[in-house]
C-alpha cells in the first residue's frame, strides 16, 4: 500500500463528460455496469500536476502559447532517466495524441493503398487509422504458445514482400497482450523492415509501465540504423493519466522524415500546442517520479491480486503473465462462448464493460480486457461480481 499517495482513494468520475464512467447510454451498455475499459486510470493526477495546472489557470489568460525549450529539456531528461534514451531535443515534435500521430504518420510516410503491416491482436485504433486513409492492413498474427506471444518472423517477411507493404506500426509495450518486446525480437523487426525499405512506427505509449525482469527497450536504442527510418510515439497521458489534456510527443530523429511529418500536420491544421498539457507534462516528467513508481507499484498489486482470484476461484480462466501495461489480457476461452456471448455476460450477468478481445483483432476473441489502473476496492468489487455470474454459469 501506498504511503505517500492514496490510490485507494474512490473518485466519482461520473457526470463528467467522461468516456469510461459517463459513455454507456452512448454505446447501449447497461448503466450500472462497474467500467473497466479504455486505458485510463481512475486515480487523479500528481498534486504537483494539479497545483501547477491551478496556478496557470488563477493566471487567468489563455492566450496562444509555443513549446518552449524548458518542456522539451523535461521530456529529454524523462527519457534518459527512465529509459537510458539519449534524444536531441530537435528530434521532439509534440502532437495532440499519439492516435493523431498515427494518423498523420501514415499520411505522411505512405500512399493511399499501400498495405500497413500490424500484429495481432493489437490496439484496434491501428486498423482504423490505416482504413480511414484508404490504405491496406496487413496482419501478422502473434502466435499464443505455453501462455506467451511469439511473432513468426518468416511470416512477418512474407506478408511484408507479398502485399506491398510501406510501413511497420509496432506496439511497444504491446496492448492488449501485455507483452514487452526483447531487444533481440525488434532487431529481427527492425532488419527485416530495413531489408524491404519498410519504415516503422514504434507506439511506445506504455513505455513506463514494464513489470518484474523485462525492460522497454526504445526502438533507437536497438540499433543506431534503426533512426533512419523510424519515429516514436511517445506521451506523459497513460504514465499521469493525462490523456484528456491531449499532449504527445513524436520522436523522429532522420530530418527528411521529421520534416515531412511536420508539413503533414501544417497541411492538416494540427500545430498548435495547448498550453495546459504541456504544463502537465512537463511537470509531471520533471517533479512526479516518485508517484509514478508507487503508482506503478500499487497496479502490480493489483495484477496480483487479479491473478490470485483467479486461481482461487475460477482457475480455468487465466491472466495471460503481464510484461507490461496497466491492462489485464485474460483467457476466458475455457468457457467455450462465442465473442458476443462473452460480451453479454460480461455486461449482463457479471456487470462489467471490458474491452472485448474480438475488437483487437485476430487472435483477440474469447479473451477480455481488463483495465487495473483503479483503486483496490473497485478491482475487488469486480471480482465479486465476475465470479457470481461465474457461478451462476455452473
Ligand atoms: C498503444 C496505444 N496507442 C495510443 C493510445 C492513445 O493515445 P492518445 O490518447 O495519445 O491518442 C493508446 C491508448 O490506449 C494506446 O494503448
Amino acid at each position: 500500500m501506498s504511503e505517500m499517495f492514496d490510490f485507494d482513494q474512490v473518485i466519482d468520475r461520473k457526470n463528467t463528460n467522461c468516456a469510461k464512467w459517463d459513455g454507456m447510454k452512448r454505446k447501449n451498455v447497461n448503466p450500472d455496469v462497474i467500467s473497466m475499459w479504455v486505458a485510463d486510470m481512475d486515480f487523479k493526477a500528481p498534486q504537483r500536476v494539479l497545483d501547477v495546472l491551478k496556478e496557470r489557470i488563477d493566471h487567468g489568460v489563455f492566450g496562444y502559447s509555443f513549446v518552449g525549450d524548458d518542456y522539451l529539456d523535461a521530456i529529454v531528461s524523462w527519457m534518459h532517466r527512465r529509459h537510458q534514451f539519449d534524444i536531441d531535443k530537435q528530434w521532439i515534435v509534440p502532437t495532440p495524441g499519439v492516435v493523431t500521430a498515427l494518423k498523420l504518420a501514415v499520411n505522411t510516410l505512405t500512399q493511399k493503398g499501400d498495405g500497413i503491416i500490424i500484429h495481432k491482436p493489437v490496439y484496434y485504433p491501428f486498423d482504423r487509422s490505416i482504413l480511414a486513409n484508404e490504405r491496406h492492413v496487413v496482419e501478422n498474427p502473434l502466435i499464443f504458445k505455453d501462455g506467451q506471444y511469439e511473432c513468426d518472423f518468416e511470416a512477418f517477411e512474407k506478408a511484408i514482400i507479398e502485399n506491398n507493404v510501406k510501413l511497420f506500426i509496432l506496439c511497444n509495450p504491446h496492448n492488449p497482450i501485455g507483452k514487452v518486446w526483447k531487444k533481440e525480437e525488434l532487431y529481427q523487426l527492425g532488419m527485416i523492415c530495413k531489408k524491404h525499405g519498410v519504415k516503422v512506427v514504434a507506439d511506445e505509449i506504455h513505455q513506463d509501465f514494464v513489470y518484474e525482469d523485462n525492460e522497454h527497450i526504445p526502438f533507437y536504442n536497438v540499433d543506431p540504423s534503426f533512426k533512419e527510418f523510424s519515429i516514436i510515439c511517445t506521451a506523459p497521458s497513460k504514465s499521469f493519466n493525462l490523456a484528456g489534456l491531449q499532449t504527445s510527443n513524436i520522436i523522429i530523429a532522420n530530418k527528411e522524415i521529421r520534416e515531412a511529418f511536420k508539413a503533414t500536420m501544417n497541411r492538416v491544421g494540427v500545430d498548435e500546442p495547448a498550453i495546459l498539457g504541456l504544463l502537465a507534462c512537463q511537470t509531471a516528467y520533471n517533479e512526479c517520479e516518485l508517484w509514478f513508481d508507487e503508482m506503478l507499484e500499487y497496479v502490480y498489486d493489483n495484477f496480483t491480486y487479479l491473478d490470485k482470484f483467479l486461481k482461487a476461484n475460477m482457475p480455468e480462466i487465466k491472466l495471460v503473465h503481464p510484461q507490461g501495461l496497466y491492462l489485464a489480457w485474460v483467457d476466458f476461452r475455457a468457457l467455450n462462448m462465442s465473442a458476443k456471448e462473452l460480451e453479454d455476460f460480461m455486461q449482463n450477468k457479471a456487470g462489467l464493460w471490458l474491452d472485448e478481445g474480438y475488437i483487437f483483432g485476430t487472435g483477440g476473441e474469447g479473451f477480455e480486457r481488463f483495465n487495473l489502473a483503479t483503486p483496490r476496492a473497485t478491482l475487488e468489487k469486480a471480482c465479486q461480481r465476475l465470479l457470481k455470474a461465474y457461478q451462476e454459469l455452473k
